[in-house]
């Protein structure tokens, strides 16, 4: 284990004091951050975190599609264990969720290289902390886009050439930034991740750490719900076909579904929607919409799915509407390697921490790395599982404790702990090129 007099780094006081600092950026009157993918905003703290990695003599290099990684080398020419997680946001969000991943990652990687030094024993891989771009996919869809393209999902291509509602483009967006990279990203052997919880069974336990053995599944759809314009006061009700009416019929219906399966099995919701032309004396002729369905059951998830296609032949029906729905973002259950659990396990057992495993609900860039190579998931503890909130938040000593655990795991993965773990899912999520 890394001696703790390394790992302790003045009891996690300089982690706390990064992250306040850190959280200004984008800082919300309500407590909150609001940063999202390629915003002034993001390019902020891109730049905070560009002058906290190279005021420490890492190399930070960025890819096409804006991913950003701070390098340590030890070993010319082998390939990196990746530690990271995202800085952007969601529209008036939490502070924690993916800085937290950034930063611990950030501190993680300057505590094993003071280790390596103190000790002399150079590791068979070297080290990058990396900032993905987009995982949130608030302004450009879909989510975890950044590590999409890392992992042979998307082709940089597609994605840079995705819009936000303005019509602004990923490239120029990140042209303006100065985060159009030309940088190659780095030959990596494994991944390792910490996140906030966004749950409440860690704080309802009492357990500190959070190891992830599964992903619940996702099935994320655009739909597109086609009326006809008219005058909202002279059109007769019986002429009406108004898209607005049956948006809310699927937005209601998809409610109503996640209500027929017992035991919270199946969580769904519509976080978007754009009505057309948006005016208040005309009928709605188009509505843009995403759907999102999850459970972590397969045949639930599936169950859901058939039964949301036949309430969508129903508004067709009722509101002479038409409804076309688009694969946008799928992945199924899928495991993480049970070789990293184990070693996340063992290091939380010689650190003193509780630990408990557990599946993720919400997607991150490990759901992608893990596919790839062995990944290592952490979570620590939210209060009250409050997330995608201004309200977020995790305590200083669960935030402390996540970055010694992070630490220790890292070490351990440098030196090679997980180079015979058999990867479970070599057929990529989907993403859909849309
Ligand atoms: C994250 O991107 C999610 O959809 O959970
Ligand atoms: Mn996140
Ligand atoms: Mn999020």
């Amino acid at each position: 284990m890394i001696d703790p007099t390394i790992n302790t780094d003045r009891a996690g006081e300089d982690f706390i004091a990064d992250f306040t600092s850190l959280s200004r950026i984008g800082a919300t009157p309500g407590g909150g951050v609001h940063r999202l993918a390629g915003t002034v905003e993001d390019g902020q703290l891109r730049a905070w975190l560009r002058n906290w990695l190279e005021s420490r003599d890492f190399t930070v290099t960025i890819d096409a599609v804006g991913n950003m990684f701070g390098l340590i080398e030890w070993t010319p020419n082998a390939p990196y264990v990746l530690v990271g997680s995202h800085l952007d946001s969601q529209p008036m969000a939490g502070r924690f969720d993916g800085a937290y991943g950034v930063l611990a990652a950030a501190h993680a990687a300057v505590r094993v290289r003071r280790n390596v030094t103190a000790t002399g024993q150079t590791p068979p891989f070297n080290l990058a902390v990396v900032n993905w771009f987009n995982e949130e996919g608030a302004r450009f869809q879909p989510s975890m886009m950044g590590s999409s393209v890392f992992t042979g999902k998307l082709s940089a291509e597609h994605v840079l050439a995705i819009t936000d509602p303005d019509g602004v483009s990923v490239e120029q967006a990140l042209t303006a930034l100065g985060y159009r990279g030309t940088d190659a990203a780095p030959e990596t052997a494994a991944y390792a991740e910490i996140h906030i919880e966004q749950g409440r069974h860690l704080e309802k336990d009492g357990v500190s750490i959070g190891l992830v053995d599964a992903t619940w599944a996702a099935h994320k759809y655009s739909a597109v719900v086609r009326g006809e314009q008219s005058h909202t006061g002279s059109t007769v009700m019986a002429d009406r076909r108004d898209a607005l009416v049956g948006a809310s019929r699927l937005v209601v219906a998809l409610r109503d579904l996640a209500d027929t399966f017992a035991d919270s099995a199946l969580h769904t919701s519509v976080g978007q929607l754009f009505a057309l032309p948006n005016s208040p004396v005309v009928v709605a002729s188009e509505v843009r919409m995403v759907l999102d369905l999850r459970s972590a059951d397969a045949e639930v998830l599936a169950e859901a799915d058939a039964r949301l296609h036949e309430h969508v032949a129903v508004i067709e029906k009722r509101d002479g509407v038409h409804i076309e729905l688009t694969q946008a973002h799928f992945w199924g259950v899928q495991s993480y390697q049970p070789e990293g659990i184990d070693l996340a396990r063992a290091v939380a057992g010689e650190l003193g921490l509780s630990s408990q495993t557990m599946m993720t609900l919400a997607g991150h860039d490990s759901t992608n790395l893990k596919d790839v190579v062995p990944t290592v998931m952490l979570f620590v503890p939210s209060v009250d599982g409050i997330s995608h909130n201004e309200g977020e938040l995790t305590h200083d000593d669960d935030a402390r404790a996540g970055v010694d655990m992070l630490t220790e795991v890292l070490a351990r993965m440098c030196q090679g702990a997980l180079q015979d773990a058999v990867l479970q899912h070599a057929a990529p999520a989907q993403v859909a090129q849309r």
